[in-house]
């Protein structure tokens, strides 16, 4: 970073960027069209080993020689085993489960590697790394983006070196990147990205990319009129022959189905469309990732395998009926000419009723 300014987003083409997306529809594929079509792009390495997401940062160079980012977890604390209990025995009713453990996703081995074979951006969510850590990763060339959801957690992002914020708003599909998920909070209504915004412009001047919810030109125009710097979008490439998306997701997507934040696959509150499981089990799902994750995730594996969509985690944003299938080139040409358009339309508007 310079001057409140992220060089990689001065140099990008379109002010587009793609959403890291782990568990699967991430790809190097994906990241290399969004990459080659004009946009900045993240791998995600999320739920990935230090030596596989070598292998992927390998396979996106050798798909493209342009610049890209990689996203890792910031891992919390462990969660006490009696916090766990009730749930683990409600799902074990009816369900068989995985081993409820602890790790840090192999956070020390990551940040290591991105130390020692540096990608453009490293960005974060769930947390924010401690400013030793930003300064390793600043010393070996990157840009570091921290995921935010509120002022506060702006404020501890800056505080602690990040060059660019990644403003979440509460329509965005996946996991919220709250720095800690509290229970207490979920009587606050989450902000949503335009209010975001509009409170991060105000208490920082750092680059803010936004996120959530961004499925078209207009959508995009709105949060770069907004104070944004560029959009991240995740669930529209969601369909794009190159995501790794698995089949049930891919289908269920494009139902009228309601989203809903629930912690009842991972133990970590999270965007997805409305299911039985989801549905059943929300109401009493604790705080608790990632044993909660690890718990559900061979009734997860099995429900995907036999195409079944009420016991798989259909994470989505709210605008997730306009996902389209189109190749991911073609999708960040398109937005960015939509995004163009719109905001001369809406240029052309107030000028002539003001
Ligand atoms: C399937 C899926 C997986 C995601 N995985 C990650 C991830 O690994 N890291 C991350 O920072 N954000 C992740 N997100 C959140 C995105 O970064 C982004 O905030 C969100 O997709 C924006 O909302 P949208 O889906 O409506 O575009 C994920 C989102 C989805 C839909």
């Amino acid at each position: 970073m310079r001057d409140n300014r992220s060089v990689i987003l001065d140099q990008v083409d379109v002010p587009i960027v793609l959403a890291p997306m782990a568990g699967g529809p991430s790809t190097p594929e994906l990241t290399a069209a969004v990459a080659e079509a004009g946009g900045f792009a993240q791998l995600a390495a999320g739920y990935l080993s230090a030596a596989d997401t070598a292998a992927r940062i390998a396979a996106t160079r050798a798909a493209t020689g342009k610049p890209f980012g990689v996203n890792l977890f910031v891992p919390g604390p462990p969660t006490p085993a009696a916090d766990l209990a009730d749930y683990l025995a409600e799902l074990g009713a009816d369900h068989t489960l995985g081993d409820p453990r602890y790790d840090t996703d192999d956070w020390d081995a990551k940040l290591a590697l991105l130390v020692a074979d540096p990608v453009a951006a490293v960005s974060f969510t769930f947390g924010c790394p401690s400013a030793a850590e930003i300064g390793r990763l600043h010393a070996a060339g990157s840009e570091i983006w921290v995921t935010v959801t509120s002022v506060d957690e702006a404020r501890v992002a800056v505080e602690a070196g990040a060059d660019v914020l990644i403003a979440q708003g509460a329509e965005a599909g996946g996991h919220r990147a709250t720095f800690v998920d509290r229970p207490a909070d979920d009587t606050a209504d989450p902000l949503g990205l335009l209010a975001l915004l509009q409170l991060l412009t105000a208490a920082t001047d750092r680059p803010l990319v936004a996120t959530g919810g961004l499925a078209t030109g207009a959508g995009i125009a709105a949060a770069l009129a907004a104070g944004a710097v560029a959009a991240q979008l995740g669930t529209v490439f969601l369909r794009c022959p190159e995501a790794g998306t698995n089949q049930v997701h891919r289908a269920a997507l494009t139902a009228d189905t309601p989203t809903m934040l629930t912690r009842a696959f991972t133990g970590r509150r999270a965007r997805g469309l409305r299911n039985r499981f989801l549905l059943r089990h929300s109401a009493t799902a604790p705080v608790g990732y990632p044993e909660i994750h690890y718990a559900t995730a061979p009734l997860r594996a099995a429900a995907r395998a036999a195409g079944n969509p009420d016991e798989v985690n259909l994470w989505a944003g709210q605008t997730h009926t306009l996902t389209p299938e189109l190749p991911a080139g073609e999708l960040v040409a398109q937005l960015a000419a939509d995004t163009k358009a719109a905001l001369e339309k809406a240029l052309s508007r107030r000028i002539q009723h003001y």
